[in-house]
């Protein structure tokens, strides 16, 4: 006896029908149904990422409402919190494992101007081979610890002709080329409990906090290298090609990096309010002929030399938002 199966394009088989009679052989047909496993589903569900927040409230003594995730070569600021509790990724229940130089990979828990914070010493790419819901599942961490503004911090590369090695660019909004392509955390079912299925981005960098960190930045005598800005994410490794560059700066991009929005789309979903800047590590190379090249190294080292400044700015921005921006002040 032979049979023939129908299919409907690759939903899983269900159950098999007798269809009819042949002369002797006997055709079978085969209900196929599209079940839920063919989508994308978010496997850090409320429960799991529940874990991972619980376990870091469990063991610290801290409640903050400021979460701040540093960006290449600036996981120094973690350093400078006091009373400090320290949890290597690799101790966090669910927690993926940073891969990358300059990124150590521990959450730290302490006090900045006696305001609690936790800080992300290290943080998660897509370039790394992590799946967006793997990049983005310390927010719905932080939300879930009590988290109410974060501030995103990366290295970027600077687009806009006037932007020097150093400047440093508050971010006003971005272009998020990975979501153009239809990558985001956000796919698939929608968890009302973490946010809405339809999350608005046209106030993703937040007015006020931003007005604040301009005033800190001009308290602090850092006004002629700061920027406001468009920030562009591409997916990386590898740096970007010169028409690639030139074709951001025409769509608006002022600095491009690999980084920080999937963190914010993910922050916004649930409520988290942003201030985000990027440190300009390197100037892009907009010119087919030039022989410089985009290096790691020069991010590094270009972080390092404006650490202590940053430092500075965060550790003084701090306790200002904690004041004016807190949802118990
Ligand atoms: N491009 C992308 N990402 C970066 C760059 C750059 O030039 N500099 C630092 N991160």
């Amino acid at each position: 006896m032979s049979s023939l199966k129908f299919s409907n394009g690759g939903g899983n088989i269900q159950n098999g029908t007798k269809l009819l009679a042949k002369g002797k052989t006997l055709l079978t047909t085969t209900t196929t149904t599209a079940v839920e496993t063919t989508r994308v589903v978010n496997p850090y569900t409320h429960d799991i990422v529940k874990e991972s927040a619980d376990f870091i409230l469990n063991h610290t003594q801290h409640r903050p409402k400021i979460g701040i995730i540093c960006g290449s070569g600036l996981g120094g600021l973690a350093n400078l919190l006091e009373n400090a509790d320290k949890f290597p990724y690799e101790n966090i229940p669910h927690f993926p494992t940073s891969t990358v130089v300059g990124h150590t990979g521990q959450m730290v828990v302490g006090e900045l101007g006696s305001v609690p914070v936790i800080c992300m010493q290290g943080r998660f790419h897509l370039y790394e081979g992590y799946a967006m819901s793997k990049v983005t599942m310390p927010i719905r961490v932080f939300k879930l610890m009590g988290i109410e503004v974060i501030i995103v911090t990366n290295a970027a590369g600077g687009l806009h002709p006037s932007y020097k090695v150093g400047d440093v660019m508050f971010l006003k909004d971005h272009l998020n080329f990975a979501g153009w392509a239809g990558d985001s955390a956000l796919r698939g079912p929608n968890d009302e409990r973490f946010g809405p299925r339809f999350p608005p981005l046209n106030t993703a960098y937040d007015g006020k906090l931003r007005l604040l960190a301009k005033q800190v930045a001009n308290e602090l005598g850092m006004a002629d290298y700061v920027h406001e800005g468009v920030y562009a994410m591409m997916g990386g490794p590898s740096y970007e090609t010169v028409a690639e560059l030139r074709a951001l700066r025409m769509l608006g991009a002022d600095a491009v990096g690999m980084s920080t929005i999937p963190e914010v789309i993910l922050a916004r979903h649930c409520g988290i309010r942003c201030f985000s800047f990027s440190l300009i590590t390197n100037e892009c190379i907009t010119e087919f002929d030039a022989e410089e090249e985009a290096s790691h190294e020069e991010v590094v080292e270009t972080a390092s030399r404006r650490e202590a400044d940053l430092n500075r700015f965060v550790s003084t921005l701090i306790p200002s938002i904690h004041e004016l921006h807190l949802n118990d002040n």
